[in-house]
């Protein structure tokens, strides 16, 4: 009885070994030809998971590429070592979306010297990239002015800025922007400038702290939604009222900007594509060695308010 006990463990160990066989051969026979190394940022924020999300979901179409994904979890030092990490696993391209860019640069450029290298969302002059997408953050930092404005009315008033790092280009983008845009208004006043660093917690909290200081704030802007609902959350447990909020992302879903537009938190938001989905698609064209690929890709943004949603649509 053991021998067939014995028999039987053979046999099966002996088909196992043909599978394994089978699904080595079929990879080695040039079924997933690219390897991709993704090193995202952090994963605490929703926006930075919906890049994640799209850049899987999309290479899925692509069964030649393989995609290898690091999370920084918000430290550039962490991130530094995950790229060398992803290049010594023989990475045939890298993606990238900096937590800080200047930390990043010497290692992205090193990248670069051997393979190609998109960068998202965060994009530096000093980078050596195959390519950058983003939207363009001096553009949503326009808009969101042009909205304060149309907000505040003949009247003016005073508004709180929230940005995230404050050296970080989309930040600095996104100021730049606004402020050119609310300068040419006397009666419009930015009283206050809080430095959050992306994060909801971080927003209600400063927010608490400076808010009392003004005898009025009509307006605030936070650089991403999570912030403005931070900042939302700090004004009712105050129970200070009349004050409209504005963001960036517009991601869907549970908290996401176009629901906290939709049950009246924000006023507005603009929607701040991820560009996972597209960077894939490029990513493709150039292991495919595509010729005359741009080197920047520029992902279009929209304004976001209650009057989309006048047709009943859901978030
Ligand atoms: C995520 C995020 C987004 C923001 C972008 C700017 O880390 O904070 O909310 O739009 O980064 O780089």
């Amino acid at each position: 009885m053991a021998s067939r006990g014995v028999i039987v463990t053979c046999l099966l160990a002996c088909i196992a070994t043909i599978v394994i066989g089978c699904q080595t051969s079929s990879q080695a026979s040039g079924e997933v030809r690219y390897l991709i190394g993704m090193s995202q940022a952090n994963l605490v924020e929703p926006w930075r998971v919906q890049m994640n999300h799209e850049i899987k979901s999309e290479s899925q179409q692509y069964t030649e590429m393989n995609v290898l994904f690091e999370d920084a979890a918000q430290s550039s030092e962490k991130q530094v070592k995950d790229v060398e990490k992803l290049l010594a696993q023989g990475i045939d391209l890298l993606m990238i979306s900096p937590n800080e860019v200047e930390a990043l640069k010497p290692i992205v450029n090193r990248a670069a010297e051997k393979i190609p290298v998109i960068v998202l969302d965060r994009d530096d002059p000093g980078y050596n990239y195959s390519l950058y997408i983003g939207p363009d953050n001096y553009a949503i930092g326009q808009q969101a002015g042009q909205f304060v404005v149309s907000l505040l009315g003949k009247q003016g008033g005073n508004v709180i800025e929230i940005q995230g790092f404050s050296d970080s280009p989309p930040a600095v983008g996104r100021s730049k922007g606004f402020r050119e845009v609310l300068s040419e208004h006397d009666n419009i006043h930015i009283v206050d400038t809080i430095i959050a660093d992306w994060m909801r917690d971080r927003a209600e909290d400063k927010v608490k702290e400076v808010i009392t200081r003004y005898p009025k704030v009509d307006v605030i802007f936070a650089h991403n939604d999570a912030m403005a609902q931070g900042a939302s959350i700090a004004a009712a447990k105050l129970r200070i009222q009349g004050i409209q909020f504005v963001g960036i992302d517009g991601l869907s879903g549970a908290n996401g900007g176009i629901q906290l537009v939709r049950m009246g938190v924000l006023t507005g938001t603009f929607n701040y594509p991820t560009g996972g989905k597209v960077a894939v698609q490029y990513a493709m064209k150039l292991l495919d060695h595509e010729k005359g690929l741009p080197r920047r890709v520029t992902l279009s943004s929209e304004r976001i308010t209650r009057s989309n949603f006048q047709d009943g649509s859901t978030p």
